[in-house]
């Protein structure tokens, strides 16, 4: 069950990662926009290739800890983003998530209802405790994605990420099993 799993929203599907994603994925990927808070990017074709290939080869490991879906419209089966949850650690049943939808798409409420989905499957298939995510304190729409779904700023992690132009802070978010 945990192996191919797909996740059924109102308006969206999370579904396991194809190697004929990258495409769609790279669609985003390459885009200045949707990689300015991130430490990578914007991805050529060959790292969208070499992203899509480790997320399929972690799809297969035993114990598995990555859980990387792509975010798939309802309506006209577009991939519109992806998002993914990390089992951080097994013993402590903590995970992180974290998402991305294609600029084209931005503002209509996907990444909300991907994150509810994937913090539903973390919580009640996964039995995680505690989920976590991060943000960069500048990335307003992330922060809020985080707040409509439930999370609590815990404080900010100092020069968590080294990104392209040097250190950058994170804030840090979590939910606990019985806030969903
Ligand atoms: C952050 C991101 C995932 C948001 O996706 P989205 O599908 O547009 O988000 P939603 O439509 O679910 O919006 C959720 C809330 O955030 C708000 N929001 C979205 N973008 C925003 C922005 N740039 N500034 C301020 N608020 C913003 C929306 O208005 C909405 O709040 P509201 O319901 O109170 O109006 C998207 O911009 C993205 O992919 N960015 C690049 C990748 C990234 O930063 N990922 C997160 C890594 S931590």
């Amino acid at each position: 069950m945990e192996k191919k799993s797909l996740l059924r929203g109102n308006r969206i599907i999370l579904r396991e990662l194809q190697e004929d994603d990258w495409l769609g994925i790279h669609d985003y990927a390459s885009q200045e926009q949707a990689s300015r808070f991130q430490p990578w990017g914007p991805n050529t074709e060959e790292e969208t290739k070499i992203f899509v290939q480790e997320a399929l080869d972690e799809a297969k490991k035993n114990p598995r800890n990555r859980f990387f879906f792509v975010i798939q419209g309802i309506q006209n089966n577009e991939l519109l983003g992806a998002v993914e949850l990390n089992i951080s650690d097994f013993h402590n049943q903590a995970g992180d998530i974290g998402y991305i939808i294609n600029p084209k798409n931005w503002g209509e409420g996907f990444a909300t209802e991907a994150a509810q989905l994937v913090l539903r499957y973390g919580f009640e298939v996964l039995k995680l405790h505690r989920i976590y995510a991060t943000c960069s304190p500048e990335n307003a729409g992330s922060a809020r994605v985080l707040e409509k779904v439930g999370m609590t700023k815990e404080g900010t992690m100092r020069d968590h990420l080294k990104m392209k132009d040097g250190w950058r802070d994170s804030s840090l978010y979590s939910i606990l099993e019985n806030e969903i």
